[in-house]
């Protein structure tokens, strides 16, 4: 169910490990057309099945096509295919087509400007760009002229003389590169004929063709309430109707202002939706854990024991068996579990995210991710299109295992509520004084050291609350967030005088990268 649409967008992203990959998806969909990233195995075997897309991009990476001995034969010897290769892409290019790479001395990346020796559509001659110093193409191949130089006199994009083929030396997917999207742009519409046509009711029409094809078999919806599982189960509801269920989970590791809001779902949609309460089930299965990999697990893991119940239940008591499992789960989501490259066993795991990882075979249930491929900004706009309450669908995320990575180290009920009190406290505060949208995740961390403080002329000795807001557009990146002092100093106040056993606020600065926006 979810690998059979893997090949059929307009263009396929070859994905060489690039941290940038992902930017080459998201603004060729702002530009209108579809991308998806595949690994370079599952190129291959799509060209075997016989699928082509209308254009290739090869993503840069980390590696140095000297040490790389694939034969690209089964790509470029696809002469009608428009191929984009940006940076380790371009110089895989400049190989194969007979040129000359030289090694770099530094593997960096640093502001480059470049000058236009053919007119791209609307960059003007000279532009800045995000330049890797590492391997380049250092003689032209036949075939190809040099269509951009770098102010240092180094070639920064080459174009096949009669293919339609693009090569560029850094990349314009990123925001350091001013005229991005244009030079993209210029190759999409330009060289690859490409239509821009893809917007929010294609992206809708798409997921909602996936949920047809259940017919009528009864589907189970792991539901929390956020943007993604109420955009799918709606959309999912549309079709299906009174065949999909969805089960909330309470795990006793949400805030107030979860129950609230489902409660608020219940009684304003159309979904069917019950309340399961297992918090004991879960902490009794937590106690003892310390190690973030640890708890994510074994979140993950209960969430599957829950549910595996629950088909039990509605299998014997209502004689109801549930064929599908409906997920809200998002592109980031499989980009970061697991990246395209883990086929050829180049990935890095930096957090387990308990939602992607698959359910046991004895279940017997299929997954059903109509959001699959989607980042959150396009799923907010399908939520837009399914007319959702504007507050619904611009709710800040919330991640599936709660405040269990929210207390750093082993949970405890007294630590859960601190982080539970402090959070309400944040959101009142937030709400009243209408900072809500001024940021685009907001969280309370209970950190597990004690610092000594004055409390009614005592001396108090007690954990630190870290208040944790940052800037985003889909959380694969993200900067803190600049909040006015004043509303920083009446949430610090009211934290230390209203929930119990913390002493100190502290304030997080990290941007993502270096540091992940949970704390977990
Ligand atoms: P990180 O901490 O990885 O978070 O920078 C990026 C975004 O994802 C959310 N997040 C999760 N969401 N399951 C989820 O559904 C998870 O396991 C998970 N871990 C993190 C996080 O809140 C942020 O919005």
């Amino acid at each position: 169910m979810k690998s059979d649409k893997l090949g059929q967008r307009q263009i396929w992203i070859v994905d060489f490990g690039s941290q940038y990959t992902q930017l080459i998806t998201r603004k060729s969909r702002e530009l209108g057309y579809s991308g998806e990233i595949i690994t370079l195995k599952e190129c291959r075997e799509l060209f075997e099945s016989g699928k082509t897309p209308k254009a290739l991009v090869l993503s840069g990476g980390p590696q140095s096509v000297f040490d790389d001995e694939t034969d690209y034969s089964f790509i470029f010897d696809q002469k009608e295919l428009p191929i984009l290769g940006i940076c380790y892409g371009m110089q895989l290019l400049g190989k194969y087509f007979g040129g000359e790479v030289e090694k770099g001395t530094i593997g960096e990346y640093g502001h480059a400007e470049i000058q236009f020796d053919s007119a791209f559509e609307n960059c003007p001659e000279k532009v800045n760009v995000w330049m890797s110093h590492s391997d380049h193409v250092s003689k032209v191949p036949a075939d190809f002229k040099t269509v951009i130089e770098s102010h240092n006199g180094l070639v920064a994009g080459i174009q096949h003389k009669e293919r339609k083929i693009l090569g560029l030396q850094f990349h314009p997917e990123v925001d350091h590169s001013d005229h991005g999207k244009d030079i993209l742009n210029h190759f999409f519409k330009n060289i690859a004929s490409l239509k821009g046509d893809w917007t929010a009711s294609e992206m809708l029409k798409e997921a909602m063709e996936l949920v047809s094809s259940v017919g009528d078999k009864k589907v189970l919806c792991a539901f929390s309430g956020g943007v993604d599982s109420l955009v799918a189960a709606t959309l999912a509801h549309k079709v299906l109707g009174e065949n999909l269920y969805c089960f909330f989970i309470d795990n006793g590791l949400l805030r107030p202002q979860d129950m609230g809001h489902i409660k608020m779902l219940q009684e304003k949609t159309p979904l069917n939706i019950e309340i399961v309460d297992v918090k004991d089930f879960f902490l009794g299965k937590l106690k003892g854990l310390d190690e973030p990999e640890d708890k994510r697990k074994m979140i993950g893991r209960t969430f599957i024991e829950v549910f595996e119940q629950k088909v039990h239940e509605y299998e014997n008591n209502h004689g109801i068996k549930f064929d599908y499992l409906l997920q809200g789960t998002l592109y980031p989501d499989v980009i970061e579990s697991f990246s395209p490259h883990a086929a050829d066993g180049k990935s890095v795991t930096i957090k387990s995210h308990h939602n992607v990882g698959g359910l046991p075979e004895r279940m017997k249930l299929e997954l059903l991710e109509p959001l699959r491929y989607l980042f959150k900004d396009e799923v907010r706009k399908l939520g837009e299109e399914l007319s959702l309450d504007y507050e619904w669908v611009h709710r800040h995320p919330f991640p599936g295992p709660g405040i269990g990575i929210r207390v750093l180290g082993e949970l405890k009920p007294e630590s859960i509520l601190k982080v539970q009190e402090s959070d309400q406290i944040l959101f009142e505060e937030l709400h009243s004084q209408g900072l809500y949208q001024s940021t685009w995740q907001a969280l309370t961390v209970l950190l597990p050291v004690k610092t000594v403080g004055v409390k009614g002329d005592k001396r108090a000795y007690e954990e630190v609350i870290c208040l944790r807001m940052v800037n985003s557009s889909d959380g694969m990146t993200a900067t803190w967030s600049d909040m006015p002092h004043e509303f920083l100093s009446k949430v610090s106040s009211r934290i230390t005088n209203e929930v119990k056993g913390v002493t100190r606020v502290v304030y997080d600065i990290t941007s993502k990268p270096p540091g992940t926006i949970e704390w977990e």
